[in-house]
């Protein structure tokens, strides 16, 4: 039997929806396929913004027919959507052809809801409040090598005022270091040469008197060749020792992704964010001083309730100050049940518009002007994919940065020198050298 996952969101999400395959393996679905031919699809929301659910609706509206046709096929969904409060309610009537809805806290139950539907007629719907989650002890049917993502911790304290992930993601736990250290361990044994530490606050990690410089460390002691990376980090609990940490280690990637969301003061204290632009400033000269090749990404919302042209002018000038190598930018977008949704002072859409078209010009010129300067060096690639359209293979400095290169043979999880010979937005092209 088959089975096709769609996903929505985060790499969090990428990495559940590893889990999620993982899962129906064991219920009997052995092989991955396109959607037409699955027995089941499973949806992996994203609520983060309301384009991400629109996405997912139209999609699960779209298998109505196929559903009909085929009334064997088993849908479900689940992730971060269901577990927003009404929710799962909402998308059960308006696509009553759903056979399983779980939440977040529920993934681990998926095989036994799945054996509960093929029993009976009734849909299945499991959407429970938090509970503690350390080890799930599902193995992850991986689909990113040579990267592997690995969590260290889930849910998020933080109530940032605009952000959903608190209430659909639970109160943060963090793993053992010895778990995450075997299972770090067994991946690079099994050939993976990047692993990804994950947690929606990575700097907050805590176990049993170990915090995250210590387990960055550790991780990065292990023997072989690999990249360690990890995501995402807090401006609030930035320190000095993940800095040094960081410094220590070649295999500890010269990349942080720092997100600073807004460059206004006054909109960092409406956002919750704890920190101020001075703060973040100092943080990544901190960083830059001692490690000066250091690229910092980020994301930045625009249009929060209340913003001026003049706040948003603090952002552009952060911008061009902190010099990031890229990044993601968002419009502000209510989440029902957050602090932000009910603030007054709401930015119309063309404004709104507006700010995110200066925003984005100004960051894919800082990009550009980056990725000019790698023009006529030679830089190491960890080869992740071939790009069938461009025809050619494709991998990542340590920076980040995406390189795309002609070869004969398959390059897959191997590390090549590649001299750039030219560079396009974000995007570089090299010869093997
Ligand atoms: N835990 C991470 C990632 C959170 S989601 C962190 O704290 O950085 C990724 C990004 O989505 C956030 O950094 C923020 O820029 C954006 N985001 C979150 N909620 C949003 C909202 N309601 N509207 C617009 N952008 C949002
Ligand atoms: Fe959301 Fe803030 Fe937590 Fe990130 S730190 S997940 S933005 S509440
Ligand atoms: Fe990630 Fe979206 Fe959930 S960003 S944690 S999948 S709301």
């Amino acid at each position: 039997m088959k089975y096709h996952i769609v996903t929505y969101g985060c790499q969090m999400n990428l990495h559940e929806s590893e889990k999620i395959a993982g899962i129906l393996k064991e219920a009997g679905y052995g092989e991955n396929s396109s959607i037409e031919e699955a027995d089941i699809i499973v949806f992996n929301t994203c609520c983060i913004r309301e384009n991400a659910e629109n996405h997912a609706f139209g999609n699960i509206g779209a298998l109505k027919k196929q559903k009909r046709e085929n009334p064997n096929l088993l849908i479900a969904v689940g992730g971060c959507m269901v577990q927003e409060e009404g929710k799962a309610k909402l998308l059960k009537e308006k696509f009553p052809f759903i056979d399983i809805l779980f939440g977040t806290h529920n993934l681990p139950e998926l095989k036994s809801l799945i054996e509960r539907k093929r029993a009976q007629r009734k849909s299945v719907i499991s959407v429970t409040e938090a509970r503690e989650r350390t080890e799930d002890g599902i193995s992850p049917v991986r689909t990113s090598y040579p990267n592997a993502w690995v969590n260290i911790t889930y849910g998020c304290n933080n109530f940032c005022s605009y952000c959903i992930v608190p209430y659909v993601r639970g109160r943060e736990c963090s793993r053992r270091a010895e778990d995450i250290l075997a299972e770090a361990e067994a991946l690079i044994r099994a050939g993976y040469k990047e692993i990804t530490l994950l947690g929606q606050n990575v700097d907050s990690y805590h176990c049993e008197g170990v915090d995250f410089p210590e387990l960055l460390e550790r991780v990065a002691q292990i023997e072989g060749k690999f990249r360690l990376r990890f995501m995402t980090s807090h401006p609030k609990d930035f320190s000095e020792r993940l800095v040094a940490v960081m410094k220590k280690y070649d295999k500890i990637c010269k990349h942080l992704h720092l997100p600073v969301q807004s460059g206004s003061n006054r909109i960092l204290g409406l956002m919750n964010r704890r920190y101020t632009r001075e703060k973040y400033l100092s943080e990544i000269a901190l960083l830059k001083r001692e490690i000066p090749d250091c690229e910092v990404t980020t994301d930045l919302i625009v249009a929060f309730p209340t913003e001026t042209e003049e706040d948003f002018q603090d952002t552009l000038a952060l911008v061009e100050e902190a010099d990031f190598s890229s990044a993601f930018t968002f419009i502000f977008s209510p989440r029902t049940g957050t602090k932000a949704a009910t603030m007054e002072g709401r930015i119309p859409e063309d404004v709104a518009k507006d700010r995110i078209t200066r925003l984005i010009a100004l960051v894919n010129a800082k990009t550009r002007e980056k990725s000019a300067k790698y023009v006529g060096k030679t830089i190491e690639i960890l080869c992740e994919d071939y790009d069938e359209k461009k025809g050619l293979y494709l991998g990542r400095d340590e920076y980040g940065r995406m390189g795309y290169f002609e070869s004969e043979r398959d390059r897959r999880g191997e590390f090549v020198n590649l001299k750039i010979t030219s560079a396009n937005g974000i995007s570089l092209y090299g010869e093997l050298d």
